[in-house]
C-alpha cells in the first residue's frame, strides 16, 4: 500500500542535511580531533536514521559559503527541518545564520568535536541562537541525535 491515507510518512518532508566547508575531508583531515569516519559514512549514518523514523534524507556538502545560503533558500517549503554542521562558518557567518532562518523550520546545529574544549575563536556560534538545539563532541553520533531530536519535534 503505498497510498497517502495508509502510509505515515507519505506527507512528511524529508529532513536537510548540510555539511559546510571541510567537511569533504572527514576521516582524513585531523583524526585526532574528528575521528576516521567519513563524510560518507556520516550520511549514510543519517539516512539510516532518517529512515528509521519515517523521514528521508537530503544531504549535501559545499565549501563555497553563497552555494550553502543558495541552498538553504531553495529549501523553503520541501523539508521538515535541516541539520548542519556549519563548519568554520559556525564562527564567522552572519550571512549564513541570517539564511537559516528563512525556511522557517527548526535548525540542529552539530559539531563532531567538542568546539568548547578548543580554541577560543570556536567558542563562539552565529548559529546557536537560531538553532533548536546545538549537539558537540559526539563525534558522528550527534547526527544521529539531532536528526531524532528533529523528528520529535516535527514528527
Ligand atoms: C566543526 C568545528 C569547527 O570549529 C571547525 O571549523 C570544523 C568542524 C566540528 O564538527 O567539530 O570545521 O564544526
Amino acid at each position: 500500500m503505498s497510498d497517502a491515507t495508509s502510509d505515515p510518512t507519505a506527507q512528511r518532508l524529508p529532513i536537510l542535511l548540510l555539511n559546510g566547508p571541510n567537511l569533504n575531508t572527514l576521516g582524513t583531515r585531523e583524526p585526532e580531533i574528528y575521528g576516521s569516519d567519513t563524510l560518507a559514512d556520516v550520511v549514510e549514518l543519517a539516512e539510516r536514521t532518517a529512515a528509521e523514523l519515517g523521514f528521508g534524507l537530503r544531504a549535501a556538502q559545499t565549501n563555497h559559503e553563497g552555494q550553502m545560503i543558495d541552498w538553504i533558500h531553495e529549501s523553503v517549503g520541501k523539508v521538515s527541518g535541516i541539520v548542519i554542521n556549519p563548519a568554520g562558518w559556525t564562527h564567522t557567518s552572519v550571512a549564513l545564520a541570517d539564511a537559516l532562518v528563512v525556511p522557517g523550520v527548526p535548525i540542529l546545529e552539530v559539531h563532531i568535536s567538542n568546539v568548547h574544549r578548543r580554541e577560543a575563536f570556536r567558542h563562539h556560534s552565529y548559529v546557536s541562537p537560531i538553532a533548536e538545539g546545538v549537539i558537540a563532541g559526539c563525534g558522528i553520533r550527534g547526527y544521529e541525535f539531532a536528526i531524532r531530536r528533529l523528528a520529535e519535534l516535527v514528527g
